[in-house]
């Protein structure tokens, strides 16, 4: 795992940024895999800036999401769909139909998870997964638990993260129970992993994952000590807390 210690937000949004800005010129037909979130605006921000001021290029690169809330309209302003067009996609040269978030609303989702995870698979796996965590150590959706899913999976979020999310809903009883989310296969698979975190709510999950030298499933981050290319990138209050 290698570690870069920023000194703000802006910093390690625009080291993330650099990063994808590399992956993509060095393969304009990449691969990645996108988080939502307050996380990655930044980094989202900056790509939007490198499009538009440096000309990066989005239009052949393919994009899947880690998750999406079940039983959310994609035009809910707090549905995952929306948060993509919002935060990037309207804003730069991606073509949409190469864009792929999964499908809360779908007929049948335990068929709608198995098929997300084998289209990954058809066009070529993730070459670079961002990645948030959450104050509870979570990945994607894959709360702390006894078990984790290895494959695309319907969830069941748990009351700390109903709670962290419900900043961006007009009440917490707004917020879905439930989940569609990459399990922790799914994003094992992607060649590349970039984690972010900031601000001191994040610290006690950061420091837990920088000093795990064990996995486990009630710190569903300590997984990605099994991955050969993880770059975790923190600003210092997520460093120091
Ligand atoms: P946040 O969420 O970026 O909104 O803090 C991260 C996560 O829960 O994975």
């Amino acid at each position: 795992m290698k570690l870069f210690v920023e000194k703000d937000y802006d910093a390690m949004s625009k080291l993330a940024a650099n990063m994808v800005k590399d992956e993509i010129e060095k393969n304009p037909s990449t691969i990645l895999g996108l988080a939502t979130g307050s996380t990655p605006e930044g980094m989202y921000k900056e790509l939007i800036r490198l499009y538009k001021e440096e000309g990066l290029d989005f239009s052949k690169i393919t994009t899947f999401n880690l998750d999406e809330y079940v039983g959310i309209d994609e035009e809910h302003p707090n549905s995952y769909h929306y948060f993509m067009k919002n935060q990037l996609f309207d804003h730069v040269n991606i073509d949409m139909k190469n864009t792929f978030v999964p499908d809360g609303k779908a007929e049948n989702p335990e068929e709608f998870c198995k098929q997300y995870d084998k289209l990954i698979e058809e066009k070529g796996g993730i070459d670079l997964q961002i990645l948030g965590i959450g104050a509870n150590g979570h990945i994607a959706f894959n709360e702390p638990d006894e078990e984790l899913n290895v494959g695309t999976s319907i969830v069941n979020l748990t009351e700390s993260t109903i709670e962290a999310n419900s900043r961006f809903f007009d009440s917490i009883d707004e917020v879905p129970k439930t989940a569609m989310s990459m399990g922790i296969g799914s994003i094992m698979k992607a060649k590349k992993i970039i984690l972010m975190a900031n601000g001191k709510n994040k610290a006690e999950a950061i420091k837990e994952l920088l000093k795990a030298d064990k996995i486990t499933t009630k710190l569903p981050a300590s997984l990605l000590l099994l991955h050969h290319d993880v770059t975790v990138i923190v600003d210092e209050e997520a460093y120091n807390g």
